[in-house]
């Protein structure tokens, strides 16, 4: 039984014998992401005072600029996750190729691979404005002792056992869901707990807000083009107002509070869309359905998509139930 305030350290263990699989090895996995988004707190808190924010001179193997924060938040996840020794492997958007982790141990029996987006809306470090991590969890095809393999990480959105976010906002919030609803946490900084602050979130059924990057408008699919124009009506509840701070988590996390959809559709500069799948999409769509919202690419279930590259991109569409069914029935008529 969650109750508020309680620790998130006290909701992981009370909570962990209604996991599928009650090893223990996820809790001590959750507690692991709990610790790195720490530390990765109070670095971003510290952006402006340290020589950390900026670009730190390299390129991702998507060809983005990475910052600074992008290199730190991806090593504090990595050696926080590969020194406790916890899971079998790691795949992050700042390494090209999936880390597999090869315990000392010969018999080592960690069963979960860990998919890292370590800072999202990286565009918005250098400004003040909120970023956050996203992390996806599954439990390895491949057999228990043996390196993990790329079908490891190449897995459905549908068989994700964990998933969650961290956003570094006026509050740092932890939200995840392991299958059993979507539970919020907030941090407070002065003792260094997270206080679940948010039971049971859910996307209310319909909303009133669109987050969207309408600089790409004259590239937009049809059907999401007439959307916008359906958004902007003044019919029945609309025109609905517009919102889009650029980061994902952030984005996502407004519209589940107060009712809204996310949209980043395909364009000519990004024809297969930007959000990636296996560590943005899937997690931020198995919190959605958990909290009773929807994630489609338009026209498929985005969990339901056989993913076939580590860093693939995929349409994305997210958020309140009603609108999300709305944005698909423009899709599929035009
Ligand atoms: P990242 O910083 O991890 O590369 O992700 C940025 C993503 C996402 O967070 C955000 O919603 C989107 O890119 C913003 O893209 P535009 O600037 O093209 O709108
Ligand atoms: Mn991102
Ligand atoms: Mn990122």
């Amino acid at each position: 039984m969650s109750k508020r305030n309680q620790t998130l350290g006290e909701f992981i263990i009370e909570n962990q014998t209604s996991f599928k699989y009650t090893s223990g090895e996820l809790s001590r996995l959750l507690n692991s992401i709990r610790l790195a988004a720490k530390v990765v707190n109070h670095e971003v808190n510290k952006a402006g005072l340290v020589d950390i924010i900026g670009n730190a001179g390299d390129t991702n193997i998507q060809g983005e600029d990475q910052q600074k924060l992008d290199v730190y938040a991806n090593d504090k996840f990595i050696q926080t996750l590969t020194k406790r020794n916890i899971v079998c492997g790691i795949a992050s958007e700042e390494e090209d190729d999936f880390i597999a982790i090869n315990s000392q141990d010969e018999n080592h029996q960690n069963k979960y691979v860990v998919l890292i987006d370590p800072l999202d809306g990286s565009s918005n470090i250098d400004v003040n404005v909120s970023v956050g991590t996203i992390f996806s969890i599954y439990r390895r095809v491949t057999p228990i002792g043996t390196p993990v393999k790329i079908e490891d990480f190449l897995q459905k959105g549908s068989a994700q056992v964990a998933a969650g976010y961290v956003v570094y906002g006026t509050s740092t919030m932890l939200v995840y869901t392991t299958g059993d609803g979507v539970n919020g946490f907030t941090l407070n900084p002065a003792i260094g707990s997270y206080y679940l602050s948010h039971p049971n979130m859910e996307f209310p059924e319909d909303g009133n807000i669109y987050s969207v990057n309408e600089g790409n408008y004259s590239d937009f699919p049809i059907g999401i083009k007439k959307y916008i124009k359906y958004c902007q009506q003044d019919e029945d509840e609309r025109p609905y107002t517009s919102r889009y701070i650029g980061s994902l988590v952030s984005d996502f996390h407004r519209n589940m509070i107060k009712g809204g959809i996310y949209m980043y559709p395909k364009s000519t500069k990004n024809p297969k869309g930007k959000l990636r799948l296996l560590y943005e999409c899937n997690p931020m769509a198995f919190i959605a359905e958990q909290a009773k919202g929807k994630a489609s690419d338009g026209f498929t279930r985005i969990m339901d998509i056989q993913p076939t590259a580590l860093h693939e991109r995929v349409p994305f569409i997210c958020g309140s139930k009603n609108m999300v069914e709305k944005a698909e029935e423009f899709m599929r008529n035009n």
